[in-house]
């Protein structure tokens, strides 16, 4: 029996198969973007949505916050997976659309409400204020935003016994290929 990271086709699936398992738990992932004076950015975000076939995810996020800054002058963002029940690193790149209002209706709906407050900060994400709780929150759909990320390339690492890297890429049609790892 083959098993999945012996082949490309087995470790591109597994690691659609890990996304998807990932946004079913609503996993936590990293999400770089540069900063508009260039400077590489990472953060925390929850994984929401994954659709192997379109080869696209989604993250939430406050329309205000300086991931948009960024992501507005430059639309590619990467999104970082360690799955240490399976020893596997993913890390997919990704052209970003920032989707709003009526287009994000039906996600704003299905966000329980304790969560809701999480859009609608006042003031803005990043703003300095004079003291650590000096801000208030209250639910604005105005300022949700869906963060809906197309896949362009992917980089897979599996520290089995044998370590192994693939990458796949739009470029080369997603056939794949090994790396050294
Ligand atoms: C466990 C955890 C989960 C988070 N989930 C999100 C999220 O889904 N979306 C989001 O915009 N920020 C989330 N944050 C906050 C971000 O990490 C970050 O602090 C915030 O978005 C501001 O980032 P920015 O200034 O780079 O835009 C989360 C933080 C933590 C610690």
């Amino acid at each position: 029996m083959t098993n999945w990271y012996e082949t490309l086709d087995g470790t591109q699936a597994q690691v659609w198969d890990r996304l998807t398992q990932g946004a079913n738990k609503r996993a936590h992932v990293a999400l770089g973007t540069v900063s508009i004076d260039g400077q590489p950015e990472v953060r925390t975000v929850v994984l929401r949505d994954v659709d192997p076939k379109t080869r696209s995810l989604e993250l939430y996020t406050d329309l205000q916050s300086d991931k948009i800054t960024s992501l507005r002058n430059n639309p590619k963002a990467a999104i970082h997976l360690w799955d240490a029940d399976l020893a596997l690193q993913i890390r997919v790149q990704a052209d970003v659309t920032i989707l709003t209002g009526d287009a994000v209706m039906d996600r704003w709906n299905a966000v329980p409400d304790h969560s809701k407050n999480s859009y609608g900060i006042t003031p803005s994400p990043g703003q300095p204020i004079p003291e650590s709780t000096a801000y208030t929150k209250k639910p604005d759909p105005a300022v949700f935003a869906v963060l809906s990320c197309q896949a362009t390339h992917i980089d897979a690492v599996y520290l089995g016994d044998i370590h192994r890297r693939a990458a796949f890429s739009q470029v080369g049609d997603w056939t794949g290929k090994w790396l050294a790892p």
